[in-house]
């Protein structure tokens, strides 16, 4: 009994210490470079060139700029509140239960796309990944991101 309870706890442990150490540098930045830098990186505009010209962008196969830290939070927390949720989301949280749109490429098979996923969602925290947008979202949900640097 002793040893299982050990066990446990321990696994809670090293679980929350994983998720604790999810960071931008360490498993984010080299997992975005494999799977999202062709179309959003240094030769993507940024987000106001972007939505000013959307339809000549996308043509391109170009998103939105975020190959930095800082760029890519605007797309979790501000000003673009819950659109990387929204986009990398499984289907669990979208209304219509689809993936959104940049699910696919998080990987090329569904493990590997389902891996890739909770990366992203433990990076930015389990009880902060909403798919809700800036008019919606709580001070409180806000808070609870953690996307560490
Ligand atoms: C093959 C090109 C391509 C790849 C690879 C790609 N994206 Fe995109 N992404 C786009 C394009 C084009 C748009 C803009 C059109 C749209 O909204 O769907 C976009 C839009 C987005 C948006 C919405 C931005 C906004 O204006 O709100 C987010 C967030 C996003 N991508 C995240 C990602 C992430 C994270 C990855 C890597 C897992 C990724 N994308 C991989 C092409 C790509």
């Amino acid at each position: 009994m002793k040893r299982l309870t050990a066990g446990i706890l321990g696994s809670l442990v090293s679980f929350s210490v994983l998720a604790d150490e999810i960071t931008y540098r360490e498993h984010i930045q080299p997992l975005w470079q494999s799977s999202c830098a062709a179309c959003h990186g240094a030769n993507a505009p940024y987000l106001g060139a972007f939505d000013e010209n959307e339809d000549k962008y996308v043509k391109q196969n170009l998103g939105p700029r975020m190959d930095t830290y800082a760029d890519l939070l605007m797309f979790v927390a501000w000003p673009d509140t819950g659109a990387l949720m929204r986009r990398l989301d499984d289907g669990q949280n979208t209304p219509d239960g689809k993936p959104g749109n940049m699910y696919q490429y998080l990987g090329s098979n569904e493990t590997q796309r389902q891996q890739n996923l909770d990366l992203f969602k433990a990076w930015v925290g389990e009880e902060a990944w909403t798919l809700k947008r800036k008019k919606d979202i709580t001070k409180e949900e806000l808070m609870a991101i953690k996307a560490e640097y």
